[in-house]
C-alpha cells in the first residue's frame, strides 16, 4: 500500500479548523469502530456523493467541468478502495471524511465545495440507506432461492411416508413433501416480508442536510432518481429519526428468514441423528470430532440453528440505542455496527441452505419404520365419522382399540389423506404459484 500523502497522511478532521486539540483517548473513544464499519458503506457513500454533486451541478453551484471532475475521482477513488490500494483506516474520523479529503487534495477547491448544502448526518443517512436496500435484494433473493429448493425437492419427492410429530411424539402419518413445502411456503413469506420492509426503506433522505434542510433549491428528487430511490424521504427531521427504525426493520426481515431457518436446521438436527435416522446430509455439511473417530457431526446445521442469535441481538441492540429525542444525535452512530453484523451473519447463512437442501437424501425405509400402528388412530375414527357414527363416540372406540390397531400400507393411507394442502393433495402448484408472484418483488440490484 502506497503511503498516503499530504493531508491524509495525518488523522485530521473536517470540522478541526478553528476548533481546540484532540484528545487521542477522546478521538478513539468517538471514532472507534466507526471508520472501519464505513467500508461496508463507502461505495455507496462515493455513489451518493457523485449524485450529489450533479445535483449541485445542476442547480449552478458546481461547473459542469467541476463535476465531471470529482465524478471521475469519485470513480477513481472507487476503483482504488475495490483495488485495495485506498485503505479506509483509521486515519480519517469516517468514510465521509474520508471522501472529502480525497476529493480536496486532488481537486483542490473544487473538491471544497462537494460539501454544500450537504451534511455527515444525511450522508451517512443515504449510505446506510442505499446499503439497506442492496442487502434486502440480497435477502429476497436468499430467501426465494430456499423456497425454491425447498419446492423442487418436495416435487421430486412429494410422497415418502414419513410420521408428522405433535409435542416431538409421533402424531400421525405424514410425507417428505408435506415437510419439505412447508418450508417453501415459510421462506416464501419471509421474501415477501422483506420485500415490504425494502419499500418502506426505498426512500432517499439526501438533500436534508442536518435534518433541517438548506437555503439552496437543492433538486433532491433528481438525486433520489439518480440513485436509484422510489421515493424522497420528504421530512428532513424524519429523515434523522428513521434512523434506526429502518435498521431495525430490516434486521426483523432478516429475523424471520433465520427463524424459518431455525426450524429447518433443528429438524435436521433431529432427523439425521441415529434414533431418527430419517435424512443424510451431503458429506461437505458434516465434520468430523478431533477425539472420537466414530463421530461425523452436524456442525453446519448447528451453526445455522445458532446464527439466529445475531441478527436477534443486533435488533435489541438498537432498540436500545433509540430512547432518544428527535434529530440527529451521535447515538445514532451505534446503529451502524449490529445492522452490519447483523445482516452479514444472516445472509451468510441462508445463502449457503440450498444446496444444503438439494443434496440431503431421505432414507425412505427410516421414514417408514417409525411410522407405528397407533398412529393411525385418528385415520379410523374419521373413517368411523365419514360413515356417521359422532366424531366423539368414534374416538373413544378407536382409543380403546390402540394396541390391537394394524397399520395399513402407508403408501395407500397417505393416497387417501385429501384434506387440500394434505399428503394426498399438498396443491404444490399454489404454492409455486404465489413463490413466483412474490419473486417478481425481489428489488433490483
Ligand atoms: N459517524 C457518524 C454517524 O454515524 C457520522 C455523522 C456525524 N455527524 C455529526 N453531526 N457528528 O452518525
Amino acid at each position: 500500500v502506497d503511503a498516503p500523502i499530504g493531508i491524509m497522511n495525518m488523522k485530521t478532521y473536517l470540522w478541526q479548523e478553528g476548533s481546540g486539540g484532540i484528545d487521542k483517548a477522546i478521538s478513539d473513544f468517538t471514532a472507534g469502530e466507526d471508520v472501519i464499519l464505513d467500508r461496508h458503506l463507502f461505495e455507496f457513500d462515493i455513489d451518493a456523493t457523485a449524485a450529489h454533486v450533479r445535483g449541485l451541478e445542476r442547480i449552478g453551484i458546481v461547473s459542469a467541468e467541476e463535476c465531471s471532475v470529482l465524478c471521475s475521482l469519485l470513480d477513481e477513488l472507487k476503483a482504488e478502495f475495490r483495488a485495495g490500494s485506498f485503505v479506509l483506516d483509521d486515519r480519517f474520523e469516517d468514510g465521509h471524511s474520508a471522501i472529502e479529503m480525497y476529493l480536496t487534495e486532488k481537486a483542490g477547491p473544487a473538491g471544497g465545495r462537494v460539501h454544500t448544502g450537504r451534511s455527515r448526518n444525511d450522508q451517512v443517512a443515504v449510505a446506510t440507506r442505499l446499503y439497506m436496500k442492496d442487502r434486502i435484494h440480497e435477502l429476497t433473493a436468499a430467501c426465494a432461492g430456499i423456497a425454491e429448493s425447498c419446492l423442487a425437492k418436495a416435487e421430486a419427492f412429494p410422497d415418502l411416508p414419513m410420521p408428522g410429530y405433535t409435542h416431538l411424539q409421533r402424531a400421525v402419518p405424514s410425507s417428505s413433501g408435506l415437510w419439505l413445502a412447508a418450508f417453501a411456503e415459510a421462506f416464501t413469506d419471509s421474501l415477501s416480508y422483506a420485500a415490504a420492509v425494502g419499500e418502506i426503506v426505498d426512500c432517499s433522505p439526501l438533500g436534508t442536510a442536518a435534518g433541517y434542510g438548506v437555503n439552496l433549491p437543492l433538486d433532491r428528487d433528481g438525486v433520489a432518481a439518480d440513485l436509484g430511490f422510489g421515493r424522497l424521504q420528504v421530512n428532513p427531521m424524519y429523515a434523522q429519526n428513521s434512523r434506526g427504525k429502518f435498521e431495525g426493520m430490516v434486521l426483523q426481515a432478516a429475523l424471520h428468514a433465520m427463524q424459518d431457518l431455525r426450524r429447518l436446521a433443528w429438524d435436521l438436527s433431529l432427523f439425521t441423528t441415529s434414533e431418527f435416522g430419517f435424512i443424510q446430509l451431503p458429506p461437505e455439511y458434516i465434520t468430523g470430532s478431533s477425539i472420537m473417530p466414530n463421530k461425523f457431526n452436524p456442525d453446519v446445521v448447528e451453526l445455522l440453528r445458532g446464527r439466529v442469535a445475531t441478527p436477534e441481538a443486533a435488533i435489541l441492540e438498537i432498540q436500545s440505542v433509540l430512547s432518544l429525542p428527535s434529530g440527529y444525535q451521535r447515538d445514532l452512530q451505534l446503529t451502524k455496527a449490529p445492522l452490519i453484523r447483523g445482516v452479514e451473519a444472516s445472509l451468510q447463512a441462508l445463502r449457503i441452505v440450498p444446496a444444503l437442501v438439494n443434496g440431503m437424501e431421505f432414507k425412505p425405509g427410516r421414514m417408514r419404520e417409525a411410522i407405528s400402528a397407533d398412529m393411525y388412530a385418528t385415520d379410523i375414527a374419521l373413517e368411523q365419522s365419514a360413515a356417521g357414527v359422532p366424531f366423539r363416540e368414534a374416538y373413544l372406540q378407536a382409543k380403546q382399540k390402540l394396541d390391537e390397531l394394524e397399520a395399513p400400507d402407508a403408501d395407500a393411507s397417505l393416497a387417501q389423506r385429501v384434506s387440500p394442502g394434505g399428503c394426498a393433495d399438498l396443491l404444490l402448484d399454489r404454492i409455486r404459484a404465489r413463490l413466483e408472484k412474490e419473486k417478481s418483488r425481489i428489488p433490483a440490484a
